[in-house]
């Protein structure tokens, strides 16, 4: 644990948790960081769609929605950074209170609803982002839009030729009509759009930009079925799954439990896992996945990958265990590597999805 983190842990735990994100990446954003993450080993180097990353390990999005601490999170530890969710034009959100703590289950549940600086402000910071880390846009459609596929056309042509690869969010629960943009002739529409819109980048940049879409937990069977097939038609570079969840396990406990949002944390690990290998029984290999959801240790980490995960994200375990939990998860994901005996982190990608796709949401 860094000295700032001794001091600040406790601090911020009595704030309410959106001022201390707040603080949290205020320290950040001035260069608070305490002593430098440690270099992964080099076991866990790995490629992804033609970038290559230091360590499977990345921050989600929605942790730092504006680009304002990139440089700080590459130096604690992470090997990329998703900022984000950006929408076109700024926006403030939700009304507060809209981030809440189920502190037993070190979970969160938020309804932000993509409070924004916009495109502009975004476009700004990231153009002096750091080159030696890999850097991410995830972007979305403001609440009021006449059309949410073009706002998201926009965020790639606007922040595609700042960034290494483009997330497109079509799964926050926030955003009124957007997770319908998953499924049917609407995905078909924005797959074909964002398309586009890469290409115009590529085009004018001279360099491919990998393409991501990040998905929800709560899909149904006919849902992943209509998504991959449309997904085989018209193929992104990698899948994010997944975002928070709307639904509410009976184990929750906490004052907080029945607020609407979205659940991150602990309680997502299972359905999301369980979600990533599927789809990585579904997919072409051509498409990698990325696992997120309740990873708050190494081995949870390991099993995102045994999952059919080439690349893993966090937020809420990073949120209640801090900077520590970047370096334990290195430290015990080379050792799994190791132990396993492949010969790198990519040879155990999906190793184990048979088994974890088909176990069944009781078992
Ligand atoms: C407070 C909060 C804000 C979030 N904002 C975004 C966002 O803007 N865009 C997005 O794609 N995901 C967002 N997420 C979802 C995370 O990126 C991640 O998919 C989800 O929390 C599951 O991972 P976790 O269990 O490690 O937190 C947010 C999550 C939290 C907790």
């Amino acid at each position: 644990m860094s000295y700032i983190e001794a001091l600040a842990g406790p601090l911020l735990r009595q704030l309410a948790p959106e001022t201390a994100h707040h603080l949290a990446l205020r320290v950040l954003e001035a260069g608070g960081v305490g002593a430098p993450g440690i270099e992964p080993d080099p076991i866990l180097a790995t490629e992804v769609a033609g970038v290559s990353f230091r360590s499977p390990l990345g921050l989600a999005a929605g942790f730092d929605k504006d680009a304002r601490a990139v440089p700080a999170l590459g130096q604690i530890g992470f090997a990329h950074v998703e900022i984000g969710t950006v929408t076109p034009r700024p926006q403030p959100g939700n009304p507060r209170p809209r981030v809440f703590r189920l502190r037993a289950q070190e979970a969160l549940i938020n309804r932000l609803g993509f409070p924004s600086e916009g495109l502009d402000a975004v476009a700004a910071r990231l153009a002096d982002r750091p080159r030696d880390l890999v850097v991410g846009a995830n972007v979305g459609c403001n609440r009021v839009t006449a059309d949410p596929i073009a706002d998201i056309a926009e965020g790639i042509t606007r922040l595609g030729s700042l960034v290494d690869y483009v997330c497109v969010n079509v799964s926050s629960p926030n955003t009124p009509g957007l997770r319908d943009l998953q499924t049917g002739s609407a995905l078909d529409r924005l797959l074909e759009q964002i398309r586009l819109a890469r290409r115009e980048v590529e085009d004018a940049a001279g360099r491919p930009l990998p393409l991501f879409l990040k998905v929800a937990p709560d899909l149904s069977a006919p849902q992943v079925q209509d998504l991959v097939e449309r997904l085989i038609r018209q193929p992104v570079d990698g899948l994010a799954v997944s975002n928070t969840t709307v639904a509410r396990p009976p184990t929750l406990t906490g004052r907080h439990r029945g607020e609407a949002g979205g659940l991150s944390g602990r309680p997502l690990f299972e359905p999301s896992t369980r979600l990533l290998a599927m789809l990585y029984r579904m997919l072409p290999r051509s498409i990698t996945l990325i696992g997120v959801g309740g990873v708050s240790d190494a081995t949870d980490a390991w099993r995102k990958i045994e999952a059919g995960a080439g690349l893993v994200q966090l937020y809420t375990g990073f949120v209640y265990q801090g900077t520590g939990l970047i370096r334990r998860i290195h430290t015990g994901l080379a050792e799994f590597v190791r132990d396993s005996g492949h010969p790198s982190l990519a040879a155990a990608v999906g190793t184990r999805a048979d088994a974890i796709g088909e176990a069944r949401p009781d078992a």
